[in-house]
This record gives C-alpha cells, sequence and structure tokens, in this order.
C-alpha cells in the first residue's frame, strides 16, 4: 500500500509596512480610545503601507522563508498568493511574485481569496496539487494591504485591522501527518465591495455576529481535526489561531479547556490581516524556535464568506 503523504511546514518568513500606527493615533481620527480599544480587542497597534505593496511584502515574506527552508528557487513547483487585496487584478499576486523571485517559468501559480481562510484554503490546494503532480516544494503565501479598504471615519472597523505577509515553503514528506478542512456558507456579514466609485468600497461589518460566528467555528473546527486525527487537545502543542480579536481566542481556549499559552498571539502588533495572520505567526513562533521536531499544531482560520478552515501541521 501506497504510503501517505503529509504536508511539513520547512521554512517561513513574515513582512509588515515600516509604519506604525498606534491606537492613540486613531483615537485622534475616530472617536475611540487606546483602552478601549485594548480592553475590547487587544490590539495595541498595526502596520499601515504607505509605500509598500502587496508584492513587496509578499516578496520579503517569501524571501525570508525560501533562506529558512535551505531549498533553491528552482525547487519550488507550485506558487499560490492568498489575498483579497492584490496589487491589480492581472496579472495574479503570485505571477508577479513568480517573476520578482525568479521561480520557474513553467509552474502553477494564482491567487486564491479565501479572506481570512485564505492561507489554510492554501496549504490544503498545496497538499492536493503536490500530491497530484508529484511535485515537492510549494510557497504558500498571505498577503493583504488593507489599510486602503478601511473608512477611517467608521470606529468599529478601522482599528481592527492591519496590513503585512507571511510565507510558507512546504514540503510533501512521508510521515508527517497532515490533516485538513475548510468550508464556506456564503453570508455577507463582512463585506469589502472594493470599487472606488461605488457608495461604499470599505470593509463593512456587523462585529457582533461575526464575533458570534467566530467562538462557534474556531471549536467546530479544532474538534474536527482531532476527531478525524484521532488526537486529543492534549496531544496539540500549539493552537494558531487567526488573529482577530484577543477576547475570540481567550473565549475558545477556555471552551476547549486548554491553556492560553497554547495559543500564541501577535494581534496587539499587527492587528488583523486577514490572509497574512496564521503565516506571520507561524514565522514569529518559528523564529523564536518553538518548532521543535515533533511539536504539533492546529491552525484554525475563518473570515468572510464567511470561510473557515484548519490544518493540523507538524514539525
Ligand atoms: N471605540 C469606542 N467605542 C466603540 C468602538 C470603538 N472603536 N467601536 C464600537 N464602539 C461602541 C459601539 O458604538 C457601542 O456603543 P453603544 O453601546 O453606545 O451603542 C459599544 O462600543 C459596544 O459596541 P459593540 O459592537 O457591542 O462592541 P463589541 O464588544 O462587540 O466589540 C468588535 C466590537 C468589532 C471589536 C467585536 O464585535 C469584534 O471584534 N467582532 C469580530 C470582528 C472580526 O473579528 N472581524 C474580522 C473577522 S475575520
Amino acid at each position: 500500500m501506497e504510503k501517505e503523504m503529509g504536508l511539513r511546514i520547512i521554512g517561513t518568513g513574515h513582512a509588515a509596512p515600516k509604519k506604525v500606527v498606534t491606537n492613540d493615533d486613531l483615537s485622534k481620527l475616530v472617536d475611540t480610545s487606546d483602552e478601549w480599544i485594548r480592553e475590547r480587542t487587544g490590539i495595541e497597534r498595526r502596520h499601515f503601507a504607505e509605500e509598500e505593496t502587496n508584492l513587496d511584502m509578499a516578496y520579503a515574506a517569501s524571501a525570508d522563508a525560501l533562506l529558512h527552508a535551505g531549498i533553491q528557487k528552482e525547487d519550488i513547483s507550485l506558487c499560490i498568493v492568498a489575498t483579497f487585496s492584490p496589487d491589480m487584478q492581472v496579472p495574479s499576486q503570485a505571477c508577479l511574485l513568480q517573476q520578482r523571485l525568479g521561480l520557474n517559468r513553467d509552474i502553477p501559480c494564482f491567487d486564491i481569496n479565501a479572506a481570512c481562510s485564505g492561507f489554510l484554503y492554501g496549504l490544503q490546494i498545496a497538499h492536493a496539487l503536490l500530491t497530484q503532480s508529484g511535485g515537492q516544494y510549494a510557497l504558500v503565501v498571505g498577503s493583504e494591504i488593507i489599510s486602503h479598504r478601511l473608512n477611517m471615519e467608521d470606529r468599529g472597523t478601522c482599528i481592527l485591522f492591519g496590513d503585512g505577509a507571511g510565507a510558507a515553503v512546504v514540503k510533501l514528506e512521508e510521515g508527517y501527518p497532515f490533516y485538513g478542512m475548510m468550508g464556506a456558507d456564503g453570508d455577507d456579514k463582512i463585506l469589502i465591495c472594493g470599487q472606488e466609485d461605488s457608495e461604499n468600497p470599505y470593509v463593512q461589518m456587523d462585529g457582533q455576529a461575526v464575533f458570534k460566528f467566530a467562538v462557534s467555528i474556531i471549536p467546530k473546527c479544532i474538534n474536527d481535526v482531532l476527531e478525524h486525527t484521532g488526537l486529543t487537545a492534549e496531544d496539540i502543542d500549539y493552537f494558531v489561531c487567526h488573529q482577530a480579536n484577543r477576547r475570540i481566542i481567550e473565549y475558545v481556549a477556555k471552551k476547549m479547556k486548554q491553556p492560553l499559552d497554547k495559543f500564541y498571539m501577535n494581534l496587539q502588533e499587527y492587528g488583523n490581516t486577514s490572509a497574512a495572520s496564521i503565516p506571520i505567526v507561524l514565522s514569529e513562533m518559528d523564529d523564536k524556535g518553538m518548532f521543535t521536531p515533533g511539536k504539533k499544531a492546529i491552525c484554525v482560520g475563518f473570515g468572510a464568506g464567511f470561510t473557515w478552515g484548519a490544518a493540523l501541521l507538524q514539525w
């Protein structure tokens, strides 16, 4: 019988724009305060792109990930960028990235839009396509410039988001368990029209409805992964959740009866960077040497669509 091939992350990288915007900075634009934002979300600052493009950040994160992976760019046989905020409609961010990185010219490169679940969709698509094609390495990136799509007069949304990129080089490899799940339900409680000439091109959101959705879907996703892999929550070293709100993550830790220190958080530094949020966390944890051999993590994302996705990864 053929051995099942899993997916292993072998290198990560991340990048964020230079400009840091604090809660106090935002309180000069809208009726809010550092205290309110910290208490209700956990966010302290975020990065907003001024000169940087989506591609600049995707490139910086990917170059870093390739360096950490210790492979040649010619070894990459698939490039996926998860984003809802590309620099242009076509070429895709992934094709632009292929050119800037100098990846092989005959490999599939494409963008996916699953909002904040995008990176997890990307990992699962990479697993499926590598398995089908016999390729060994893929580059999976989440990169977003959300600040350009924020209404800086809407205190309910402009305080939540930030810009950034995270990247992972993944390898199809025997002996590394990988299980992924993803879904969507066609809800529009988070909406970004994006067309400059429309009445409201900016992020629109029913914050409370999204909060309720998040605290119900994340434990469901984690339990689905545990059930399919025969593991228990105690077997998992880290739960890497989409970085939207500290209270959401605290709620999930409590519901899963797991210590909060298994849930790495960096939303205080970046806010919600949508598809970039999970790979930025993975890259920071990697930089801190947290992924020693054998460590297991369940990553969980949720976002506009509504979409959701989760994956078990082992180092
Ligand atoms: N500063 C100060 N007050 C604010 C505020 C801000 N930035 N934003 C909202 N408020 C006010 C509201 O107007 C409301 O005032 P009122 O009681 O006088 O009507 C009050 O704070 C409470 O608002 P509410 O919406 O109930 O707050 P909340 O505790 O639900 O927090 C969010 C709002 C948006 C932080 C929270 O709902 C949330 O994080 N939701 C999930 C959003 C998310 O993750 N989106 C992305 C998913 S990928």
